[in-house]
């Protein structure tokens, strides 16, 4: 079977569906141009704001969540492109033309004023970029001002400024939403209403990584003060995914998933979630974009294995199988089985499963026996076990 990882959105065609995200790694003409020659298919470019927009960064950047040295994920408090925008028509040119095939999304954010935003996409309607994305999400960069997080956790701005877009743009207009509202479906409905055209998701997490515990400063130290961010990276990737199942859930428009993707099999679970192409961000900066190889790589020998031709075959498997809890067939329960022979007797899965509730698993004469009258089949013991003795029935 010939597979092809060739994708279309909204009429722009992608070579693949890996997009790099506004971010650090597509804040650079130069750095783009390499990131293209190593098979990315296209790039959102970091986010372009009016050239009066005024912006301070902080110093440092980031702080780090790490598992077993593994960093899992980053809070930012980076805010904006500080390129100019004749900076960014002159790149988009320059690479379009250097790559003809390569997508080009031009993120942009502007104050809430109609002049500023429109003002923004005339000038960059006459680049040869090929969609906008509109960044309502940024969790830190600056609610001050009225923009960023500001814009997208309010369905009515929202929706005004995409009305304003949409007036004037010659391109289709994604929305870069928040994950940090309580309905994000209230946004999907507002903008859809204003015609947007596709969804980006998800910006970073609001989050706070804590004090360094040996010195109580901040683990984001910026001269002995801190401030929320945005966390991005595996650690929101659950978020992430339910951020975009539940825009799938509320509309059909083209959704431009991300949120945590550091392999071509996360890439997999946000198409089965309704996402027609992805982005990524963290991975890029904490690997380079080398990891573009694998992930196609990756992506096309699952596509073979599991004899799909093209994603479309993936594409809201994971929303087909998402229903409300009381729509849950909740029976029969589903037993655990103990491997004696890789069982360690170590007792662990008897002392949780006495210690959150159910006291259904019992060691007797050295062996785990399961009491199907206590046990509630919720699964917890297959986890906690460190030899993987314990199977479902
Ligand atoms: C340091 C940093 C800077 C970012 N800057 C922007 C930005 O300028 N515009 C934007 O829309 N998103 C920005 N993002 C958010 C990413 O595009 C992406 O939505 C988010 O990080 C989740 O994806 P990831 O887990 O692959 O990083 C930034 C993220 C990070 C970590």
């Amino acid at each position: 079977m010939t597979v092809s990882l060739h994708t279309s959105i909204l009429g722009i065609d992608f070579e693949n569906p890996f997009l790099l995200a506004s971010a650090p790694p597509t804040s650079l003409i130069e750095s783009i141009d390499v990131a293209f020659q190593m098979g990315w298919a296209g790039a959102v470019l970091k986010t372009i704001t009016p050239d009066d927009l005024k912006m301070i960064e902080a110093s440092p950047r980031y702080a780090v969540l790490e598992d077993k040295k593994r960093i899992i994920g980053f809070q930012n408090i980076e805010l904006l492109s500080h390129k100019t925008v004749k900076y960014w028509c002159d790149g988009i040119k320059y690479l379009k033309q250097k790559y003809p095939t390569k997508v080009i999304i031009a993120s942009i954010m502007a104050p809430v004023n109609k002049n500023a935003w429109q003002d923004l996409v005339k000038t960059l309607n006459d680049t040869p970029a090929d969609a906008f994305e509109l960044n309502f999400s940024c969790p830190h960069g600056m609610p001050e001002k009225g923009i960023g997080m500001a814009i997208g956790t309010d369905a009515e701005i929202s929706s005004t400024i995409t009305k304003w877009v949409k007036e004037v743009s010659q391109k289709p207009v994604f929305v870069k939403l928040s994950p940090n509202v309580s309905d994000i479906t209230s946004i999907v409905r507002a903008v859809e209403q204003a015609k947007a055209d596709g969804f980006a998701a998800i910006n970073t997490v609001q989050g706070f990584m804590g004090l360094d515990l040996k010195t109580l400063k901040p683990l984001l130290n910026v001269n002995g003060k801190t401030t929320f961010g945005g966390c991005s990276g595996i650690m929101v990737r659950p978020i992430g995914l339910r951020c975009v199942a539940q825009i799938r859930q509320a509309s059909a428009l083209p959704i431009l998933g991300q949120g945590g993707i550091s392999t071509w099999e996360d890439a997999v679970q946000y198409i089965c979630v309704g996402s027609d192409a992805v982005q990524i961000c963290t991975e890029v900066m904490l690997n380079g974009y080398k990891v573009i190889g694998p992930m196609l790589k990756g992506l096309k020998n699952y596509l073979e294995e599991k004899g799909f031709s093209d994603i479309n075959a993936l594409k809201n498997k994971a929303v087909e199988v998402l229903t409300s809890h009381k729509d849950l067939l909740k029976t029969p329960l589903e037993y655990p089985k103990i491997n004696h022979e890789k069982c360690g007797r170590c007792g662990k899965c008897v002392t949780i499963c006495m210690e959150s509730e159910h006291q259904a698993l019992q060691l007797n004469d050295g062996n785990i026996v399961v009491d199907k009258n206590h046990c509630a089949g919720c699964g917890l013991c297959r986890f906690v076990c460190p030899t993987g003795a314990i199977l479902k029935e």
